[in-house]
């Protein structure tokens, strides 16, 4: 391993936040007794957020960011890790208050590591990274409040976004064939490609003004972009149903009411990816090993752009411009 590797950094700089590309050295890096040559990473809303004054993602700099790393172990002192394991970190602290996925090198705890199935390619695993992991444990949940039924109908919001796009590859490859899409960008032949049968703008959507309870219209929803429009989406959950809450892309606030609760009996399960355990991780990437069909994976947007050229990705993320994934080549 060469003495100093090349880091994304991010600064507070007088009264601003900076990202600049450095060289950086193992003592600059996050404690652990794992070390990683990262190979990709995949930068995720939250990855944008940390680059930004007030993101309200990193609290003490320096940090380097980057919630998700592929990579290969160089060096371990875990009794059953290995030098050459292909392995993938995501949550926990990386990228937030532990250094994180955009380095060459990342140091992390050993308990933070997932060794990667044989079928998960470092590629695909990056498509998929905390993205693909709240996707796959939003459809875990409400597959624990109910969902089988292979004609359920099942909103996805925030569509063309990283969980949006792999919640809806998922749930086409588990035989689901009732999804509809909710999107602001509204890029139909791609998210026709993913699986989706139903394409709604996100405007035409939203109510002039929203009643407590509408025709339900849906049975099962995965929601990533939060706010309103969650509000909207309540009243029109089937009775019985439910909503997973992944995500805030629009906002944290929503004012609603319990009728949708109490007269129809729907549920709402939060979803949180950085605290999962291990053995929910591994259950996870085996089942996307073994589950998530391999040409719909292939059609997720994951464009390959390197660390010099993260800004603009960043930009496209915070703008809601941007589409599936775009994996950082190492
Ligand atoms: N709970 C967890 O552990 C966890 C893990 C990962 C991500 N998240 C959260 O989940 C959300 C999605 O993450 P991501 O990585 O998929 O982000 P992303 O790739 O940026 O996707 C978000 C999508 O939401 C839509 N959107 C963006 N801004 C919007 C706005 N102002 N109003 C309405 N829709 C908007 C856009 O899709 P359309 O143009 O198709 O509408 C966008 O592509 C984020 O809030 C992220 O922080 C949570």
């Amino acid at each position: 391993m060469n003495k100093t590797f090349k880091a994304l950094v991010v600064e507070e700089k007088e009264d601003d936040i900076v990202a600049k590309l450095k060289e950086c050295e193992l003592t600059d890096l996050g404690e652990g007794g794992t070390i990683i040559k990262a190979v990709y990473t995949g930068v995720n809303y939250k990855d944008a957020l940390a680059t930004i004054k007030n993101g309200g993602v990193i609290r003490n700099y320096p940090m380097i960011p980057g919630i998700d790393v592929v990579g290969e172990i160089i060096e371990t002192t875990d009794l059953i890790l290995k030098k050459g394991d292909r392995v993938v970190v995501t949550g926990n602290g990386l990228g937030v208050t532990h250094t994180g996925g955009f380095s060459e090198i990342v140091r992390v705890p050993n308990e933070w590591v997932v060794k990667l199935p044989e079928m998960v390619d470092d590629k695909k695993a990056a498509t998929i990274g905390t993205a693909g992991i709240t996707a796959l444990q939003a459809i875990s949940q409400l597959e624990k409040i109910g969902l089988s039924d292979k004609n359920a109908r099942i909103l996805v919001t925030g569509a063309t976004g990283g969980v949006g796009s792999i919640a809806i590859a998922m749930l086409k490859s588990l035989g689901y064939d009732n999804i509809t899409a909710l999107s602001r960008k509204k890029n139909e032949a791609y998210l026709q490609q993913l699986g989706a049968k139903d394409i709604i703008g996100l405007e035409e959507f939203m109510p002039e003004k929203i009643k407590p309870l509408q025709k339900q219209n849906f049975d099962y929803v995965i929601d990533t972009i939060g706010g309103e429009s969650v509000a909207a989406i309540l009243p029109q959950i089937n009775y019985g149903g439910g909503i997973a809450l992944c995500g805030n892309a629009s906002g944290i606030k929503f004012s609603t009411t319990v009728l949708p609760f109490i007269l129809r009996g729907i549920t709402m399960v939060g979803i949180d990816s950085v605290q999962l355990s291990n053995d929910v991780k591994t259950t996870i990437w085996n089942r996307i090993g073994n589950e998530l069909d391999e040409a719909l994976l292939a059609k997720i947007s994951n464009e390959e752009e390197s660390l010099e050229n993260i800004e603009s990705v960043v930009t496209s993320l915070l703008e809601g411009s941007h589409s599936g994934r775009t994996l950082i080549k190492i």
